[in-house]
């Protein structure tokens, strides 16, 4: 099912992240692996943003930034139903998909009490499972944004 959305501002675009991990925490748990959730589009298209949001519901209170440098920040989750780790992941500094695997991405999507948010997913396709959660980023002008959401 793929849905689109328009935010005009800040807000909307976390209020969308917001939405999604709400889904997210509904879903029956019956997943093998961790939640994927792959976000791709251009620079300062809100991509960040709507992960602030998505945060937010999961009750974690650190500020969530952009994880540049750091590639993988982990963030611990206080009882959020069977989930208890959010991994705020940033691709964009990313050559080659083997650096990924080098930080043991595999180990952290083959448990199911993971929750994996992946920025500029689009550099690492390869290493991607299939159903996955697939979120497009437009930036249309300097408050509008599209935002395409594949579930
Ligand atoms: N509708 C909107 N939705 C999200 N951000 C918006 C919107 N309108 C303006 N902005 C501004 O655009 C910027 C979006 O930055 P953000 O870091 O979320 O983008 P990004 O996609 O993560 O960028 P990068 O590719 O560098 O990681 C912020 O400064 C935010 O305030
Ligand atoms: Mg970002």
């Amino acid at each position: 099912m793929k849905k689109e959305f328009i935010t005009i501002n800040e807000k909307e675009t976390k209020k969308l992240g917001e939405k999604l991990a709400d889904e997210v925490l509904k879903k029956k748990k019956n997943n093998e692996k961790a939640i994927i959730i792959s976000l791709e589009g251009d620079l300062g298209a809100g991509k960040t943003t709507f992960v602030q949001g998505f945060a937010k519901k999961l009750k974690i209170k650190e500020k969530v930034l952009s994880p540049t440098f750091l590639i993988i920040k982990k963030f611990k989750l206080n009882k959020i139903k069977n989930f208890s780790n959010l991994y705020h992941i940033d691709c964009y500094r990313i050559k080659n998909f083997k650096e990924i695997i080098d930080l043991d991405f595999e180990k952290i999507i083959s448990k199911p009490s993971n929750i994996v948010i992946i920025e500029w997913a689009e550099r690492i396709k390869e290493i991607l499972p299939e159903n996955i959660i697939k979120l497009k980023f437009f930036y249309i002008d300097e408050n509008k944004r599209k935002i395409i959401i594949e579930k």
